[in-house]
């Protein structure tokens, strides 16, 4: 039997942190998007990874369960990396909610119940949650410890309306749920927890700077600290410390990894945006 690390969507963050941590175990690549998954599957292939595909969809309890069945035939499941998901410009509010929200704190739930002893996780979330203003600390309770099944119907999420804000009362919800599913999680022996991109070129990021959005996308990006946008190679090189041996102590966390971006948000070039976002 063999390690197993289980990816949830199979795009370019997610195989660069598998390509780091899963080398002589077994791959299994979950995603809504068979074809998608079946290409990263070939290149980590080829590239002397053991993989297997299963078609999973992140916002479904009953397709998660599924896939930790699956995974359980090659071995323990050492590794998780959440890198589903779907964003404002690709999806509605209900698919946002569903997928990004519902779907991880589900997909933490059922995980925490399987994942080895001296196993980590890592749920990609976004820069995007670190712009919302602090939240009042009930709401924050709410969607850091609330029952999966409760978490749709609560009052103040049934009452967003338009996709950014989806996006982002979701990803701040990922990083809640981290901290509370940390401390379930170190019963086990393991840690989770999460990181927050700011723009990483990938097909989705390609797609929001094609989008509607995509102008002020270029825009944020020229006049952030970096000034420029990331790559996922650098958010697998931060995965693969947090995850590793030298990451024990690390657990409950959120790593900002945005070139400065929150930071000229809230206090430098960037703060024009807060008009719109
Ligand atoms: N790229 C960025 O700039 C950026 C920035 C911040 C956060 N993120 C987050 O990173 C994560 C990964 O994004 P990426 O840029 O690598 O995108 P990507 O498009 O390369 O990969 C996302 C994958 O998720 C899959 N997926 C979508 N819905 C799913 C579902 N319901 N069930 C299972 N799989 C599903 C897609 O098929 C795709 O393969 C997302 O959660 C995104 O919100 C991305």
């Amino acid at each position: 039997m063999k390690r197993v690390t289980v990816l949830f969507g199979a795009g370019s963050i997610g195989t660069a942190i598998v390509r780091r941590v899963a080398a002589g175990g077994h791959i299994v690549l979950a995603d809504y998007n068979e074809t998608n998954a079946a290409a990263a599957a070939k290149t980590l292939e080829e590239a002397g990874f053991e993989c297997s595909v299963i078609k999973a969809d992140l916002g479904s309890r009953e397709s998660i369960k599924e896939v930790i069945r699956h995974a359980q035939q090659f071995g323990e499941i050492f590794h998780l990396v959440n890198a589903a998901g779907v964003s404002p410009s690709q999806a509605s509010v209900s698919q946002i909610l569903r997928v990004d929200m519902y779907g991880t704190a589900v997909l933490l739930e059922e995980f925490g119940r399987v994942i080895a002893e001296g196993g980590s996780g890592i749920v990609i979330s976004s820069q995007s949650g670190h712009r919302l203003e602090a939240l009042p600390q009930e709401q924050s309770d709410a969607l850091a410890t609330i029952s999966t099944e409760e978490l749709l119907l609560l009052d103040f999420v049934q009452a967003i309306t338009d996709t950014l804000k989806a996006y982002q009362y979701s990803k701040r919800c990922n990083v809640l749920r981290v901290m509370y599913e940390a401390t379930r999680w170190g019963k086990r022996g393991a840690t989770i927890n999460s990181i927050s991109p700011g723009i990483i070129i990938t097909p989705l990021a390609a797609d929001e700077l094609k989008g509607p959005r995509g102008e002020g996308y270029r825009k944020m990006l020229q006049w952030s600290p970096a000034g420029r946008a990331g790559t996922p190679d650098e958010v697998g090189d931060l995965a693969q410390y947090v995850m590793s041996d030298k990451g024990r102590f690390i657990s409950g966390s959120d790593f900002l990894i945005d070139g400065g971006t929150t930071a000229g948000y809230w206090y430098g070039d960037l703060q024009y945006l807060k008009q719109t976002h």
